[in-house]
């Protein structure tokens, strides 16, 4: 199969590259653990039909020095190279890399940044509270480290098209980087189910775009039949490129913390790529000795779309338990997750746990992680509402070292936040579980209703004075020295 029109342009841009390691990995299966050095196309494995994982021996192998690896990582950083641009392809020693560097798709991905929690520090008690934001990436969620790996290898290995079935995000990543690569994008969505900023994401990168009338998990199934019978490469989180990217959150996340691992570091989960992915990069982290132990690992669900949480619970992780995913955090509405295996073998390994928060629990973390003035889309607050649940259990120690991953970015999701601080998010969806009197009662303080005035001073004037007799000054106050 030809490459299509592959992008001049970015190699032009890019400049003299530095050069990729050789390339040495294999193809493992999670099931039955047979290796193979070429994957089909459903990514499943031919034995077994169980999912792959991506493996290299060099990843284990004495000559890669721990320390040199730290101090050629952080070099780069100082690089004008596109591949060092990148906060992925700068660890490129821990990833599978292409044939030529000519092939890397990149839109200089990672990078993200890592804040400081106060306030919600202080609601949760733990003192040393952090955000790793991956919705601070190119188009504005965590699936960019992924699509950067995963669409390096649909050029190298000459396709036209690439697809993926979406809550949304994985639409809009995998729209630009096919664009950038030179491939088409055939996406597939729940009609109705997806914010309208990521759809529109996908419509502007030029991708071709079907609403089906089915949930995220109808629309994964059809992908998976789509790939056996077109030339079509799937760029799902099945695919385990995409995971070997998003090993790189956790990689520069360590590196943030100069190489002192967090006590615990809570992921929302969805279809359970990424939090499969953080725990792959946390074992190999360690057997290389970049780090010396463990955080642990810790999965939190919509009450909703819950299915690990009972898969853990009701079969001790050792058969899928799907549900009839509903949840206004409409990026983890999936009820029959792909991954789920790889998730169980990573929180077991690192000794996470796995919560599920309601519908309110989560509006109102979200509106607590944006008064941090960072924000966040509704999928990313389950974690620091699992956090509180986890404090109250025991699980999470107030003196622990805690690092929540904020998967998507505060704009995705326009209309949840403007629902909320109007007062309406719940009115046609039950609230599961919670009074509406109780309801008020938490969210209300926390909501900033626009006010229209007639354009006066006056107006303005008297709305200021009234905001400041009623409101409290802001929560930061003082550390804002
Ligand atoms: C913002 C956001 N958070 C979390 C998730 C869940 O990630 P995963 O499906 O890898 O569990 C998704 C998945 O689409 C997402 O878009
Ligand atoms: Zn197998």
């Amino acid at each position: 199969m030809p490459l299509s029109a592959t992008s001049d342009r970015d190699r032009d841009e890019q400049g003299p590259q530095p050069s990729l390691p050789k390339a040495t990995f294999s193809f493992r299966c999670i099931g039955c653990g047979s290796i193979s050095a070429a994957a089909a196309q459903d990514f499943r494995c031919s034995q077994c039909n169980n999912l792959l994982e991506i493996t290299d021996p060099s990843w284990k192998s004495p000559s890669l020095n721990a320390a040199t690896l730290k101090s050629s990582w952080r070099e780069r950083r100082s690089s004008n190279a596109a591949l060092d641009l990148s906060g992925v392809w700068r660890f490129r020693e821990l990833l599978p890399v292409p044939k030529s560097e000519q092939y890397v798709v990149t839109l200089r991905e990672g990078n993200t940044p890592f804040y400081e929690l106060p306030l919600s520090s202080r609601i949760t008690g733990v003192s040393r509270l952090y955000a790793k934001h991956q919705g601070m990436n190119p188009t504005g969620s965590f699936k960019d480290t992924g699509m950067t790996v995963a669409s390096t290898f649909a050029r190298q290995a000459g396709y036209c098209w690439v697809a993926c079935a979406s809550t949304g995000n994985t639409s809009a990543s995998m729209a630009a980087y096919a664009a950038r690569g030179g491939m088409r994008s055939l996406v597939l969505v729940p009609e109705g189910k997806i914010s309208w900023s990521k759809l529109s994401q996908a419509l502007d990168y030029g991708a071709l775009t079907c609403q089906l009338r089915t949930d995220f998990d109808g629309c994964l199934r059809l992908l998976q039949e789509l790939v056996r019978r077109a030339p079509v490469y799937q760029l799902n989180s099945i695919n385990p490129f995409r995971l070997e990217g998003q090993k790189t959150l956790a990689i520069e996340l360590l590196e943030q913390l100069d190489w002192q691992p967090p006590d615990h570091i809570i992921v929302p989960g969805g279809n359970l790529g990424n939090s499969s992915a953080i725990g792959k990069a946390l074992l190999e982290m360690r057997d290389i000795g970049l780090i010396l132990r463990l955080p642990k690992l810790s999965v939190v669900q919509a009450e909703g779309a819950n299915a690990l949480v009972r898969t853990l619970r009701e079969a001790e992780g050792k058969r899928l338990i799907s549900v009839q995913a509903e949840t206004r955090a409409t990026a983890i509405r999936i009820g029959n997750p792909a991954s789920w295996e790889k998730a169980v073998k990573v929180i077991q390994a690192t000794g996470g746990a796995c919560e599920q928060v309601s519908e309110v629990e989560i509006a109102q973390a979200k509106a607590e992680i944006g008064a941090e003035g960072i924000g966040c889309e509704p999928a990313s607050a389950v974690t620091l509402a699992g956090l509180k649940k986890l404090v109250r259990q025991g699980f999470v120690k107030p003196d622990e070292t805690v690092v929540l991953v904020l998967t998507g970015n505060l704009l995705k999701d326009p209309d949840f936040t403007m629902e909320f601080h109007r007062g309406d998010l719940f009115q046609d969806t039950p609230v599961h579980g919670t009074p509406r009197e109780r309801e008020g009662n938490l969210l209300n303080p926390l909501r900033h209703p626009p006010i229209v005035l007639d354009a006066t001073l006056n107006a303005v004037i008297q709305t200021l004075e009234r905001a400041e007799k009623s409101d409290p000054p802001h929560p930061n106050a003082e550390s804002n020295t």
